[in-house]
């Protein structure tokens, strides 16, 4: 979807126009023209009761035979961030209705930045599918907004370029997660981070095998990948940016693994097919750089994805297995299905090594997340209040909900073992995204470090969100001023 930005009279030609509504309903700015261009309806109905301004109410009026074929009124509620984006996708759905790949949309001229960012972030979202499986066999596919030329606006309707950048990498980042594990194993994953940095300025890649990651001694990945016939694969990013306006290098680390049956600890079978999205923290930390350096953010970027895919073969790691990570401690693998604490420890030890100056991780990584916080608010875990607020307000920011939870040192008995430095999974079954955010802080070299657990927020009703891409570069741009 691209938006543009006109001052040319939307009411001359055939495009649909779309006005918007706030939940005390009056008309003002172009909802006032289209209101006189169809001769008071949208004012009766309003008068009526029929149009509430309720987020996301849809109201669609015809057009006379010369004007626009449509007027739509899209309910915008209490003007809250949650309300635009709810617009935002009330206004997607309209276009897919009228069967319309364009339209104009009125915004209302002190809107704030905030709300504009909304609402393109909403349409964006809600002209997103998901098709590249489907033969046509069941008519032609649905109509999707492309097309949005805003009228109206504010100074925030002069980025409107840039949130289209950020929105496509989000809907790259969905693609990626809905994509199945036969057609995205850890070397094909790799090999589209390639080829992205390959068409992105500034950006580069480099991909660590099995022959690089056994050198350097990345023994906590590799058990992980030992039982599939796919190789772990290491994927570094970095963006470097002509004039950087700080010293700090943002590191960024996302967990990948492209399928998680468990190994060996197996999952029950109901459901399993979601673990092809276990990869949604790689795949939000690859588009998320590659959106920083398309915008062209004066911040050099590090991202590692530790990638894996996690079978249970005869060569597959076991229960009580100890294996040594990149930064020499020893982890006892209790239970072969937290996997994802492990591939991500010698990632985060690979970004505190090669420059990153603060960290954050993202990981689809306990099943508990989404028994507390739900699909809504992403866990947020953190070794630096600062910085740690900072992830906050960027999550408020960006639409990316992030919510802290503690972690104390009382919680240490969880990840000890008898015969290891750690362990990867505790005996008792209690605090568990806790439990796995401390044992993640071991392998962090003491750097300002945040962990944002997206098992909720990273997949909803079996499709990915490409949550983490907004607060990515919400945070890249916090940081860089
Ligand atoms: N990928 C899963 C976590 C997950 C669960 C993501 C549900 C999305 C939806 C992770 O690798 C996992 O299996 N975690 C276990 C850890 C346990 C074995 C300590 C969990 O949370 O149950
Ligand atoms: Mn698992
Ligand atoms: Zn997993």
């Amino acid at each position: 979807m691209k938006t543009s930005r006109s001052k040319a009279n939307p009411f001359a030609k055939r495009t649909p126009v779309v006005v918007t509504v706030g939940s005390s309903p009056s008309l003002a700015d172009v909802g006032a023209d289209a209101d006189t261009v169809l001769g008071g309806v949208i004012s009766r109905a309003v008068a009526d009761g029929e149009i509430t301004g309720s987020a996301g109410e849809t109201t669609v009026f015809h057009g006379g035979p010369t004007g626009p074929s449509h007027v739509v009124v899209i309910g915008t509620g209490d003007g809250q961030r949650d309300a635009w984006f709810k617009a935002g996708g009330a206004i997607a759905k309209a276009a897919t209705r009228i069967r319309t790949i364009k339209l104009v949309v009125g915004l209302p001229v002190d809107i704030e930045d905030a709300a504009v960012e909304a609402v393109l972030d909403g349409m964006a979202a809600g002209s997103y599918r998901f098709d590249r499986f489907r033969s046509q066999t069941d008519g032609p596919a649905p109509t999707l907004l492309e097309q949005v030329t805003i009228i109206g606006g504010g100074p925030a309707a002069a980025r409107l370029g840039a949130r289209d950048i950020v929105n496509a990498h989000v809907n790259a980042a969905r693609d990626l997660a809905n994509t199945p594990g036969n057609h995205l194993t850890p070397p094909m994953l790799a090999a589209y981070a390639m080829d992205l940095a390959k068409r992105t300025p500034g950006l580069t890649c480099q991909v660590l095998g099995p022959k690089e990651l056994e050198k350097m001694g990345a023994g906590a990945l590799l058990c992980v990948a030992q039982g599939s016939v796919n190789p772990a694969q290491m994927i570094v990013m970095r963006y470097t940016p002509t004039s950087p306006a700080t010293k700090e290098v943002l590191g960024i680390v996302g967990k990948a693994v492209t399928f998680d049956t468990g190994g060996i600890s197996i999952k029950p079978s109901g459901g399993m097919e979601e673990m092809k999205m276990d990869m949604g923290g790689g795949a939000a930390t690859i588009e998320g750089i590659a959106a920083i350096a398309e915008l062209g953010l004066p911040i050099e970027v590090l991202a590692v994805v530790p990638s894996a895919e996690n079978m249970p073969d005869g060569a597959a790691i076991k229960p009580g297995d100890v294996v040594t990570a990149l930064n020499g401690k020893t982890i006892e693998v209790v239970n072969t299905d937290a996997e994802g604490r492990l591939i991500l420890a010698d990632a985060l030890t690979y970004a505190a090594r090669n420059g990153a100056t603060r960290i954050i991780n993202f990981a689809t990584l306990t099943g508990a997340i989404v028994i507390a916080l739900g699909e809504v608010y992403a866990g947020l875990f953190g070794s630096d209040k600062g910085w740690t607020s900072t992830v906050f307000d960027a999550g408020e920011a960006s639409g990316d909900l992030v919510w802290e939870l503690p972690l104390h040192e009382a919680y240490r008995p969880l990840i000890t073992s008898p015969v290891a430095d750690f362990s990867n999974a505790a005996k008792k079954r209690q605090a568990s995204s806790i439990y796995a955010a401390m044992f993640l802080r071991e392998f962090t070299d003491g750097l300002p470090w945040c962990h944002v657990d997206i098992a909720g927020t990273g997949m909803i009703n079996g499709h990915g969100t490409g949550f983490g891409v907004r607060l990515i570069t919400q945070l890249a741009k916090d940081v860089a001023r």
